[in-house]
């Protein structure tokens, strides 16, 4: 009997972490919606990946020497789940109220939206599902930029 509840323990631990410690555990309300990104966990591990290529990004990675990477990804992560029909809430600030006063001129707003498009590719995205993204993300731009 101890075995059994043992062997439960372990399994649902491993369910939780992934053998990697790579999963996220947090399930989106329509998966099926981000199927194309992975799922929840696939766009984590994508904005994981655009943070630290903005990061090391010389164009605009000193914007970015203090950021906390995975506050930052949980909060792109949760505007993507919520712009593709996944049904996450987004919680941070507002786009026009996050980027204010930084100075972000178009060159910089292509240089972060290329580091998403080879986050994407590295993630095996297809190109109709990053099109999707880049489609509600463009509008953006007048919020973010400053003109
Ligand atoms: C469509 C394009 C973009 C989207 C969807 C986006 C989204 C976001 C989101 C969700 C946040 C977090 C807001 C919060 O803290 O409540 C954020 C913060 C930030 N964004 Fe953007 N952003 C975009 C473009 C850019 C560009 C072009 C730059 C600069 C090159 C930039 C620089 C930053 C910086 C420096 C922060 C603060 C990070 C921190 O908390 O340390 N963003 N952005």
């Amino acid at each position: 009997m101890k075995k059994t509840i043992l062997i439960a323990l372990t399994a649902a631990t491993f369910a939780l972490t992934g053998l990697n410690g790579a999963t996220f555990a947090k399930a989106a309300p329509n998966e099926a919606a981000i199927a194309g990104f992975g799922g929840y966990d696939g766009l984590m591990k994508i904005n994981l990946d655009l943070v630290a290529r903005v990061k090391a990004n010389p164009l605009i990675g000193s914007l970015f020497k203090d950021t906390d990477a995975t506050r930052l990804a949980t909060l792109l992560s949760d505007q993507f789940c919520e712009l593709l029909g996944g049904g996450c809430t987004y919680t941070g600030n507002d786009m026009k109220a996050a980027h204010q006063g930084m100075g972000i001129k178009t060159h910089h707003f292509n240089a972060l939206a290329e580091d998403l498009q080879r986050a994407m590719d590295a993630a095996g995205v297809s190109q109709s599902e990053q099109f999707r993204l880049i489609g509600k993300l463009a509008p953006m731009k007048r919020d973010i930029n400053d003109q």
